[in-house]
């Protein structure tokens, strides 16, 4: 492929996007089809001979694009993945192209620098000083991973590093965390027995009675308390945890705290609810996923630290063929040396031009109209008998049930993935269940600069009907069986 064909092809694929993206709402958002016929679909060898670019191109329009869950359609509802912004699809085209590695500088200096100001415009939203710095990484996974490591390494003293693990050590959140926190605390060596999920109060935030219990419990037991996390925004209902408390307690047992804004940090560009008072900058590090509600196209995920130089601490290490002999006057940022990861992609860039071509004042409207989305639905329930709310939504997500039809617990989880399974196959939304307390939900996380306030109305009566039918035909089949 020369130049010449490069520019003709990238206009066919910028017409293609463009179409596809205009009429996105059109097509079903997840595609009835069985993983078997995918497989079926990519199944040959390694080609040895090289095809057309107008044969590749017409297998992307065949076999992938069908197929895709439309994340952009305006009824996906679902996992935290929102619509991509438009400027950001660009920005990731001009990241491939230069190809810049910004895990070293001499590998991207303007690369560097420009990754540099964004990782400050985000710690200046979280409310952080000129000593802050962090990573983009590649998603809130990572993030979580590399908050806690930098937790183990300062209630080591910086020996875990080295010495690994010797103490008993013990991890505090919520039992509302993401899974990724259950994954770090195994990753750096603490073990998923020690950390301590802990109960949630009536609006799904951490009880600070049962934590300080459960603290007094393991330092009887000889267990060091090393870590907190604290949820800003949790995947079922956007809950956030009572930070102030959090940290009080972090100081008066020398642990780190660690908050998860992976979600929630879209909060704090928010017009109408905006979250810069509820304590995130009391945190030492903090999870925040532009490609969650910062409408940026994946992957990028960020890990904020309030004192950049615990980055340098857990993770400085410069082998002799990463050293740069021509940084004299040592200026040259090296991200290797303050990250766990080594090569990594221009992630910055696409939330650089995502800031500057909407402003974070159009990300802020786009973040208070699916607020009002969920605040829809949420008034819809709570005017319907056989529906209700897990709360007041916090931010967008909203957990709701059907309640009707007196169900037991396992006949109302298997209405719940019956309608889930239903309201997937109509092709116009995607929702997902979760488990609360004891009992399953539909959840419900429109993050989507698409959705329209009629979805939701949309949405709900499909629900309804969809739960009522389901009873029906439960009731059926009884009067079978009988
Ligand atoms: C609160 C929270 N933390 C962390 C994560 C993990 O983020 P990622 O999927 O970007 O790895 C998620 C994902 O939904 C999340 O909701």
């Amino acid at each position: 492929m020369d130049t010449h064909e490069f520019r003709e092809v990238g206009h066919r694929m910028v017409d293609l996007l463009s179409e596809y993206l205009e009429h996105i709402e059109e097509r079903p958002l997840f595609a009835d089809v069985e993983p078997a016929k995918l497989n079926k679909l990519f199944a040959e060898p390694l080609p040895q001979n090289p095809s057309s670019s107008d044969e590749v191109l017409q297998q992307i329009q065949e076999k992938l694009l069908p197929y895709c869950t439309h994340v952009g359609h305006p009824g996906y509802f679902g996992l935290i993945t929102p619509s991509p912004n438009l400027m950001g699809i660009l920005a990731d085209f001009i990241c491939s192209a230069l190809n810049q590695n910004v895990g070293a500088y001499t590998i991207g200096p303007s690369a560097v620098a420009m990754e540099r100001r964004t990782v400050q415009w985000l710690a200046e939203l979280v409310g952080y000083g000129e000593q802050a710095g962090g990573n983009l990484t590649s998603g809130g996974t990572m993030a979580n991973f590399i908050g806690l490591k930098l937790a183990r390494d300062y209630a080591s003293k910086d020996r875990a590093q080295h010495d690994g693990i010797r103490d008993r050590w013990a991890v505090y959140t919520s039992e509302e965390r993401h899974v990724s926190v259950d994954k770090a605390v195994d990753a750096v060596g603490v073990g998923r027995a020690w950390l301590r999920a802990l109960p949630t109060d009536d609006e799904f935030r951490v009880r600070i009675d049962a934590l300080e219990t459960a603290i007094a419990e393991d330092k009887r037991d000889g267990v060091q308390p090393m870590c907190i996390v604290g949820m800003f925004g949790t995947t079922n209902t956007g809950a956030v945890d009572s930070l102030p408390d959090l940290r009080r307690i972090a100081d008066r047992e020398g642990m780190w705290l660690h908050a998860d804004a992976a979600y929630g940090g879209g909060m704090l560009v928010s017009h109408e609810w905006p979250m810069g008072n509820k304590g995130l900058e009391l945190a030492d590090s903090v999870t925040m996923d532009p490609h969650k509600w910062f409408y940026a196209p994946l992957d990028a995920g960020a890990v904020l630290v309030k004192d950049e130089r615990r980055l340098t601490l857990s993770f400085g290490m410069k082998p002799a063929y990463l050293t740069d002999q021509m940084d004299r006057t040592n200026e040259r940022y090296q991200y290797y040396v303050h990250g766990f990861e080594q090569s990594r992609r221009f992630r910055s860039l696409k939330v650089w031009m995502s800031f500057k071509r909407y402003g974070a004042r159009e990300i802020g409207n786009w973040i208070d109209a699916n607020i009002r989305h969920a605040q829809r639905l949420h008034r819809l329930v709570e005017g319907h008998p056989d529906f209700e709310a897990a709360n007041r939504p916090a931010m967008s997500a909203i957990c709701i049930r059907y309640r009707g039809d007196d169900m037991d617990e396992s006949e109302s989880k298997q209405l719940h993935a019956e309608v889930a399974s239903r309201v997937e196959r109509s092709g116009r939304f995607w929702i997902s269940t979760t488990e609360m307390k004891g009992r399953t939900w539909f959840r419900i996380n429109p993050v989507n600069f698409r959705t329209r306030p009629e979805h939701m109305d949309e949405l709900f009566a499909l629900l309804r009907r969809e739960c009522e039918l389901a009873v029906q035909a439960k009731k059926a089949a009884n009067r079978r069986m009988a």
